[in-house]
């Protein structure tokens, strides 16, 4: 049945990271008026009483579970365990306590790290059990798998609706823009505009060039996410993408022609270059509850990168604060 977003108590976990806060934008604008953001500095959801105190607090009609410990390669490869402990301990307290509010529906946030490493191309989500993903993003992927298992368990034990989506690697404003812990866009705006800045002759990039990636644009993802809220209720696991594959080469490419880098690109190939491929199967997330990506790649890029120049001085000062 649809969820009707006006009378709804919504509960969004993460709300004030990337994507959340595109979804509680998103949430507003089709007239949720009640929606819960805890901060991870009140509500540590690792912590299983106080996860149990949010939702004895808030009384939920709709959770969209998206806190998580997130980064790139680098991040990833730095922390595997803290980021496969805190995603797999924030799922179990969440899924749980969602559960114990037995009318309470939920949706989570998985990733396409989830996917095997070989998984064929275009990822379908009947591959996501066909393999182990790539080794840098193994404990990250493998901890939100986990959760599809949890969701569809407790669905089969307990009848509750848990709905569960694997998103593409996502870009777009508000983005994190630490070279530390970032995507791969953001950090290659951020260096093509700093080298820009120093007129700089070259720009290093991670790897030889050759994996290819999709990208979703943030609010495309926001939608596609408040769509599933309202419209799906089913245990499959459904992709969110924008149903294209794009080499970091040509990305590269791309990105220094917009921000209008015109030096040289080098390949660090001691860096690892993640998954050979990615892309994922769209249709899924078409048929069952009506999701296409709207936004243009270009256009993407083009406001992302204007983002950041508008944002680029609060940035970089932030930085340099002890
Ligand atoms: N970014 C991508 O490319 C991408 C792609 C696919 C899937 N996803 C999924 O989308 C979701 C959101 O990702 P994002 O990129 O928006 O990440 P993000 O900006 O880092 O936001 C993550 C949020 O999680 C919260 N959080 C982290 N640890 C917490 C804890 N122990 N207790 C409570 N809250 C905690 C943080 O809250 P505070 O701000 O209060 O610290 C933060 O707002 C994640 O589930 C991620 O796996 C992201």
């Amino acid at each position: 049945m649809a969820m009707d977003l006006g009378k709804a108590r919504v509960l969004v976990t993460g709300g004030s990271g990337f994507l959340g806060a595109q979804v509680v934008d998103e949430l507003r604008a089709r007239g949720a008026q009640y929606i819960a953001v805890p901060r991870s500095r009140d509500v540590d959801l690792t912590d299983q009483r106080a996860t149990r105190q949010l939702f004895e607090r808030e009384r939920p009609d709709l959770v969209l579970h998206l806190a998580a410990k997130v980064g790139g390669i680098g991040a990833n490869q730095k922390l595997p365990g803290t980021f496969f402990r805190d995603n797999m301990a924030m799922g179990l307290n969440v899924l749980e306590e969602a559960r114990r509010a037995a009318s309470a529906k939920l949706v989570v946030a998985g990733t396409i790290c989830a996917y095997p490493k070989f998984a064929p191309v275009p990822f379908r989500e009947d591959d996501l059990w066909n393999g182990y993903p790539e080794e840098t993003n193994a404990p990250y992927g493998i901890a939100k798998k986990a959760l599809l298992v949890m969701a569809q368990a407790y669905r089969q034990e307990f009848g509750s609706n848990f709905v569960m989506l694997f998103p593409v690697n996502l870009y777009g404003p508000r983005d994190n823009f630490d070279l530390e812990t970032s995507h791969v866009i953001p950090a290659m705006i951020r260096k093509f505009d700093a080298a820009l800045s120093a007129s700089a002759t070259h720009v290093t990039l991670w790897g030889d060039g050759s994996p290819t990636r999709e990208f979703l644009y943030v609010d495309d993802a926001a939608r596609g996410l408040v769509d599933a809220a309202v419209a799906y209720d089913d245990p499959e696991p459904v992709n969110l993408g924008a149903g294209f594959e794009i080499s970091m080469l040509d990305l590269a490419k791309l990105i220094a022609a917009k921000v209008g880098f015109r030096g040289d690109l080098v390949w660090d190939t001691a860096r690892p270059n993640g998954q050979p491929r990615r892309m994922l199967d769209v249709t899924r997330a078409a048929e069952r509850f009506g999701f296409r990506a709207q936004i243009g790649f270009e256009e993407g890029l083009a406001r992302t990168i204007a983002w950041y120049r508008e944002h680029r001085q609060e940035i970089l000062a932030r930085e340099d604060r002890p």
